[in-house]
């Protein structure tokens, strides 16, 4: 396992998201050097509370646009975000009163989970917003 890079497959086309996505990227690299360089619990934490506060905004911020530019897949793109948020704050909740596994367990889960999300389902929106002229959006 290693830190994640950004790579030109995974922009949506959409300036400000992609800014965030890759906002998201460098804070799951912090939690992996935290976990990698056992810094304990309590750095540890306050970068998953950090990593889940930020996840929290840029979903806002997404589901914001899609419903201004009326994307039809946003109820369906929301439920996916509650699941992830629900998931996350589960394994935040175990990590922080366990072990080290849990925080591997979690990194590995937002790696798979943000790489497949961003390649899948955010560039469905990325495709509608950018075809109604969406790109500079904010
Ligand atoms: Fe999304």
């Amino acid at each position: 396992m290693a830190v994640i890079s950004w790579k030109e497959i995974y922009a949506t086309g959409i300036v400000a998201l992609d800014e965030e996505h890759r906002g998201l990227i460098q804070e799951i690299n912090r939690l992996y050097e935290a976990v990698r360089d056992k810094r304990g619990e309590d750095v540890t934490e306050g970068i998953l509370t950090a990593l889940v506060a930020y996840t929290v905004d840029h979903f806002q911020h997404e589901e914001k646009l899609m419903a201004e530019y009326h994307f039809p897949g946003l109820e369906e793109h929301q439920k996916i975000h509650q699941e992830l948020i629900a998931t996350v704050e589960e394994l935040k909740e175990r990590a922080t009163s366990g072990t080290e596994d849990l925080a591997r367990e979690l990194l590995i889960f937002l790696r798979t989970w943000l790489l497949e999300h961003i390649l899948k389902v955010d560039k469905e929106y990325g495709a509608f917003l950018e075809s109604r002229g969406g790109r500079f959006i904010e």
